[in-house]
């Protein structure tokens, strides 16, 4: 089946946003955050809706918004981490797009998540984020693989290469248009 959209998916810290710009920029498609989609519908900050309305409200707010991406063609869209822990989720982003899982080392997983501020991430908001990094890969690492079409290592590179080897990779796959 034809597709004429990309989600990245991985981990927090992987790049997803970062090289979906770049990416969606070389590809002159649109770029969709999806976690921008749900503070736009609520009103609220990521961090917020997890302090005052809890993960599980999130994560069917994540589940409505990969519903009404379906729509979407010739977009990048990069996924929240998390959105792979619902099979449901990873059923509709497969039916309309292709998935590039982005991997990095846990160093520098950690690396990046410092640098943009863990309060950003509420589930790094703890007080051993590294613990809770390796807790978290341990549990979805699996589920990001068996989501994947493909994947690429984000490890000690920038935006603008990672875009530019996901673009090598769909060379090598039929069916993206
Ligand atoms: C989450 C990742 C975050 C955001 C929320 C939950 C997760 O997105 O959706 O904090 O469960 O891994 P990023 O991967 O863009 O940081």
């Amino acid at each position: 089946m034809a597709v004429d959209n990309i989600v990245l998916i991985g981990f927090m810290g992987t790049g997803k946003s970062s090289s979906g710009i770049e990416l969606a920029r070389w590809l002159r498609w649109d770029f969709i955050e999806m976690d921008k989609d749900i503070e736009r519908m609520v009103g609220m900050s990521v961090p917020d809706i997890f302090a005052q309305k809890g993960e599980a409200y999130f994560r069917n707010l994540e589940t409505q918004v990969c519903r009404r991406l379906a729509e979407k063609h010739h977009t990048v869209i990069s996924a929240g981490g998390g959105v792979v822990t619902r099979p449901e989720n990873v059923q509709i982003l497969r039916s309309f797009a292709y998935l590039v899982l982005l991997t990095a080392t846990i160093e520098e997983i950690y690396q990046r998540i410092m640098q943009d501020g863990k309060k950003r991430r509420p589930l790094l908001a703890k007080s051993d984020p590294m613990g809770e990094i390796k807790k978290l890969l341990a549990i979805r690492d699996s589920m990001y693989r068996d989501a994947a079409n493909a994947q690429v290592d984000t490890t000690g590179k920038n935006p603008k290469k990672i875009a530019l080897e996901i673009i090598e990779l769909l060379k090598t796959h039929e069916g993206i248009t």
